[in-house]
């Protein structure tokens, strides 16, 4: 048998709040990893990163750092991901880009492997990860697509904090003390983008993610409308999604409002989530038991519950979708992106 190809990977941004989870990802799978090389901005070059048991030193994410480089983690930020994801595919690696940089450009695959793995192999150098809030919603919608047929999508998002990295974590943390203590504060980071105004997040729930665009969606709730379509390959289906920042950590939440081609049963659409890839399905009233953040959280899979039908629409269902904004919605979903690829390979 011959031997198996060894690859050296890199994961740039590997001390922010996705690139950790990067780095716990691939120490938990079995890629089979030649080196690990670690890249941030230059304020972090020499900070030390332990790795199966191994102290990596993290540089700074410059051309001349891709020589050598397999595949490319990227989730440092569009402007860096601009910047350095040709020179990276220029030295020879596939990138795997965590950014909104390029997951429209029609030379460049979105992939959720659950969905569309097959489009890993059109890459021409880089693959995209969709937004984390698609992500989830089509890997749970997907088993019932394939089954009743999709036609119309009308979804409200509860994110959590860490979708916009470590400073709006730390960001909630303090304002929640100040609240509670009764102090004042200035908000600083979230809405994230550069707006002219920041609000409270402690304690309260902002329907603006990302900036506005001219349709009065915001570019969050274009991504999920966009990216949606993309991935499945069907401008057909209509889709419509208000997007929500929430005071929770991690952990983005989902009401799903789906309408199908057929009429859907709710038993049948249950066993089809069920036996899904990725998805556990977590839907029993009796015991109050359905998908949460703080449970989700840590897992890589996609949380189904709430199951139900339609009170007026004998094609429509009602989903209650939650997943690890970090995992699923970003590291996990680009490792098994970068693992798929190498099975294959
Ligand atoms: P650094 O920690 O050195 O600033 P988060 O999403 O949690 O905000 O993290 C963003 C990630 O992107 C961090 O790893 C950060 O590194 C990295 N980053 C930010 N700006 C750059 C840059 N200009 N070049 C490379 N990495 C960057």
């Amino acid at each position: 048998m011959a031997e198996q190809k060894q690859y050296h990977i890199a994961v740039v941004g590997a001390t922010g709040a996705v690139g950790q989870q990067m780095i716990k990802t691939l120490e938990e799978r079995d890629l089979p990893i030649s080196k690990l090389t670690l890249l941030a901005s230059a304020r972090s070059a020499g900070k030390e990163v332990s790795f199966k048991g191994e102290t990596l030193t993290i540089q700074e994410a410059k051309p001349e750092a891709f020589e050598g480089i397999d595949i490319a983690l990227f989730s440092a930020g569009g402007s860096v991901s601009r910047k350095l994801a040709h020179e990276a595919v220029e030295r020879g690696a596939l990138v795997i880009d965590n950014t909104s940089a390029f997951r429209m450009d029609p030379e460049v695959p979105l992939v959720v492997p659950e969905v569309n793995p097959e489009d890993i192999f059109k890459h021409k150098g880089i693959i995209a990860n969709p937004n984390c809030s698609t992500i989830q919603m089509v890997v749970a919608l997907q088993p019932l697509r394939e089954r009743f047929g999709l036609k119309r999508v009308i979804t409200s998002t509860y994110q959590a904090v860490s979708g916009a990295g470590h400073s709006a974590v730390d960001e909630l943390k303090k304002q929640s003390k100040a609240v509670l203590e009764e102090e004042s504060f200035t908000p600083d980071i979230l809405p994230v983008g550069s707006l002219e105004k920041k609000h409270q997040m402690a304690f309260n729930v902002v329907p603006q993610i990302d900036v506005f665009q001219d349709n009065g969606f915001t570019f969050e709730e274009m991504k999920m409308i966009n990216e949606t379509k993309k991935i499945m390959h069907d401008d057909g289906i209509q889709v419509s999604v208000t997007c929500v920042r929430v005071p929770v950590f991690t952990g983005h939440s989902e009401a799903v409002y789906v309408e199908f081609e057929k009429d859907a049963d709710v038993q049948e659409a249950r066993q089809l989530l069920a036996q899904a890839p990725g998805v556990v399905v977590e839907d029993d009233p009796q015991t109050q038991h359905y998908p949460l953040a703080t449970t989700s959280e840590g897992k890589n899979e996609v949380f189904v519950g709430r199951i139900r039908k339609d009170l007026d629409q004998p094609n429509g269902l009602h989903l209650w979708v939650v997943s690890d904004n970090l995992l699923k919605g970003a590291a996990w979903n680009s490792v098994q992106i970068a693992e798929t690829y190498i099975e294959k390979a």
